[in-house]
């Protein structure tokens, strides 16, 4: 590793200090020969000073079991029927599950204790089936939680709720992550499971919003259930003011550090509204912005421009900020009079490029420019035509569609830049 990779690394650390992450593992991450290096990582986090709870689930455990006692199971994952059998191997899977979960933790100098900390109640019918010893979570005890975080004790958080009457209930473990975070208005979530979410949910984009994710559940029915749990408790989770939920698979190395510490991570994030942000530039992005483009400006792929000159433009750039970085710029230049506009200066910064943020910031540009009454938007592209044409733009030998001073100015920069237009009317 060298000292650029620490820094930008170190630069997320002030923004998670002190701050609780809920990880949630699923049973067969526990069983895994990952579970070594997770819990390594977990004391990585706690030695930054974040708040770590740990819910985990066991359905690879309560299976095993079943089938080492001959019981057939209603339900391993705590959604459908859990009959009277079934409750009892649940029981006795999770309860030595998390005594082994705290005895890994303590191989890592880490205190941990169990919480009981799910009030619940029975499911009830669903879809006309009694759900049994199911339970639906009524109510996180976030001050027993937040008690031991507060004396340095990593909570460990069994999928077992308890009703009013001290019946134990089979939860969900998703569920309880989702819960357990927004009791303790924690930043994140991380799922990790076995699968790999990347290989799994086909997109190029790993970033979703909490939209983007119920629709692609939508029109993927054959989505593990297991992932489209995940997914709907993530996209419920931001809804509910969780910043960010993480899928991770336990496979990939140094999947927890490298998720959380790197822009792009390796697993699927879903997030709230906040995450991306596309906005107007202000003066106080001035330097960055200059920055940001000065190696493109190098390479010939953008104009030159000074700093003054960002500075006597600057209303007309709109940034893309990715958990609160700059990460990519357009501008959109009007030339008054002539009900034209040019798309200038569209850069994405290296390492973030292929994650659609070009297009998002060319959609960016459109709807400026339609706002401010262009007919047309034109760029002058030395080494991108062919990414602007799939964009919707179109080539032109016509120099005389260029406003006057833009016509000039081509003719003397040297550049020899493509015309392309895309109309907007
Ligand atoms: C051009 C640029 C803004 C694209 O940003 P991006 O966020 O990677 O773009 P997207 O994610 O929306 O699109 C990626 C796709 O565009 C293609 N693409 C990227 N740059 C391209 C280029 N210069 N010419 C043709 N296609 C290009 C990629 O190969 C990828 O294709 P795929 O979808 O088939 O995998 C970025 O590469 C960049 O900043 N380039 C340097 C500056 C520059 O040339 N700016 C344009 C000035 S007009």
């Amino acid at each position: 590793m060298n000292f650029s990779d620490l820094r930008s690394i170190l630069q997320y650390v002030p923004q998670f200090r002190g701050r609780t992450f809920v990880v949630a593992l699923d049973g067969a991450v526990i069983d895994s020969p990952d579970f070594s290096n997770i819990l390594l990582d977990l004391a990585v986090l706690r030695s930054l000073n974040i708040k770590v709870v740990l819910v985990h689930g066991a359905a690879a455990q309560i299976e095993a079991l079943g089938a080492k006692r001959h019981v057939p199971l209603s339900n391993i994952d705590g959604t459908g029927v859990t009959d009277e059998a079934t409750l009892e191997v649940s029981m006795d899977a999770i309860t030595r599950l998390s005594n082994s979960v705290m005895q890994s933790l303590t191989t890592v100098k880490l205190k941990a204790a169990t919480a009981n900390a799910i009030h619940a109640h029975p499911a009830g019918i669903i879809k006309g089936i009694d759900a049994g010893f199911t339970g639906t979570i009524e109510k996180i005890d976030g001050s027993v939680l937040q008690s031991f975080l507060d004396q340095d004790i990593l909570p460990v958080v069994p999928p077992l709720g308890f009703d009013a009457d001290g019946q134990t209930l089979r939860v969900n473990s998703d569920a309880v992550a989702r819960e357990v975070a927004t009791a303790l208005d924690a930043a994140k979530v991380i799922f990790v499971s076995t699968e790999d979410p990347r290989a799994v949910l086909i997109d190029r984009q790993h970033q979703w919003s909490g939209e983007d994710a119920i629709s692609f559940i939508d029109s993927h029915p054959a989505l593990s259930v297991g992932m489209v749990s995940k997914l709907r408790h993530a996209a419920r989770a931001t809804r509910d003011g969780v910043p960010r939920v993480h899928l991770i698979s336990s496979r990939s190395e140094d999947a927890l550090l490298s998720e959380l510490f790197s822009n792009e991570g390796v697993g699927v994030m879903v997030y709230s509204d906040a995450y991306q942000k596309v906005r107007p530039a202000t003066r106080g992005d001035i330097d960055e912005l200059y920055l940001l483009i000065h190696r493109a400006i190098e390479d010939e792929q953008l104009i030159d421009r000074s700093r003054s000159d960002i500075q006597g433009a600057i209303e007309d750039y709109i940034v893309l900020e990715i958990d609160g970085n700059v990460v990519g710029c357009v501008a959109v230049h009007p030339y008054p009079g002539s009900a034209k506009a040019e798309l200038a200066c569209l850069y994405v910064k290296k390492g973030h490029t292929g994650q659609g943020y070009g297009s998002i910031l060319v959609g960016a540009a459109i709807d400026r420019a339609k706002k401010l009454g262009s007919g047309n938007l034109f760029a002058l592209s030395t080494q991108a035509a062919g990414y602007l044409e799939r964009a919707g733009f179109t080539r032109s030998e016509d120099l005389t569609l260029l406003p006057e001073e833009r016509r000039e100015k081509w003719a003397t920069n040297g550049r020899n830049a493509v015309l392309l237009i895309r109309n907007l009317r």
